[in-house]
């Protein structure tokens, strides 16, 4: 059986990874579909071309495991698609109850089933939003991301952190 991964992956972490290699263990072909969250309009960091060569380059390891698109509702692409389960990965209680809502509304209006795999306990405080900031500031987030999404965040804020130290530089000078 076929299953795909949706998301925003903005960018992937390390706990997308996990539930993606276990989902790869378990189905025969897993795609990983980048897909529009309403509720983060406007509010990503990289671009929808830029987050699906992040996920190839961090899942070129996974013969199984390929990368997609998606503009419109989950369940019309699970049925053009003629795909099998839809997979997400729960990190917390917190998780459960948005995830609940959201697989039995794709449920009633495709028809589609959920599986849920808990990401591992360690990455159950990790999320894309969190280390974006992380990032943002020049902390170490090399631990809680693939390789391709630690570079990429580092290339996306090396303009700011030039920026930053500029000013900062700036301030420091004796008037
Ligand atoms: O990584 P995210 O942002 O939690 O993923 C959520 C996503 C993109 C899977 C969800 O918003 C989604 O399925 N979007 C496609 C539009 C859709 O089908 N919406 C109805 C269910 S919320």
């Amino acid at each position: 059986m076929n299953a795909v991964f949706p998301g925003s992956f903005d960018p992937i972490t390390s706990g997308h990874m996990d539930v993606l290699t276990r989902a790869a263990k378990m189905f025969e072909q897993v795609t990983v579909t980048v897909m529009h969250n309403a509720r983060k309009q406007g509010r990503h960091l990289f671009t929808l071309d830029e987050r699906l060569d992040i996920l190839r380059e961090a899942t070129a390891h996974l013969p199984n495991v390929s990368v997609d698109t998606f503009g419109g509702l989950l369940v019309d692409y699970m049925a053009q698609q003629q795909q099998g389960i839809i997979i997400r990965g729960l990190r917390a209680v917190s998780d459960y109850e948005y995830e609940l809502q959201i697989a039995h509304l794709n449920r009633q209006i495709g028809d589609t089933e959920t599986v849920f795999i808990m990401a591992a306990t360690r990455w159950s405080f990790v999320s894309s939003s969190m280390v974006r900031e992380i990032a943002s500031y020049g902390g170490d987030i090399s631990e809680m991301v693939p390789r391709a999404s630690a570079a990429a965040l580092r290339r996306k804020h090396d303009d700011v952190y030039a920026e930053r130290e500029a000013a900062l530089a700036a301030a420091r000078r004796p008037s």
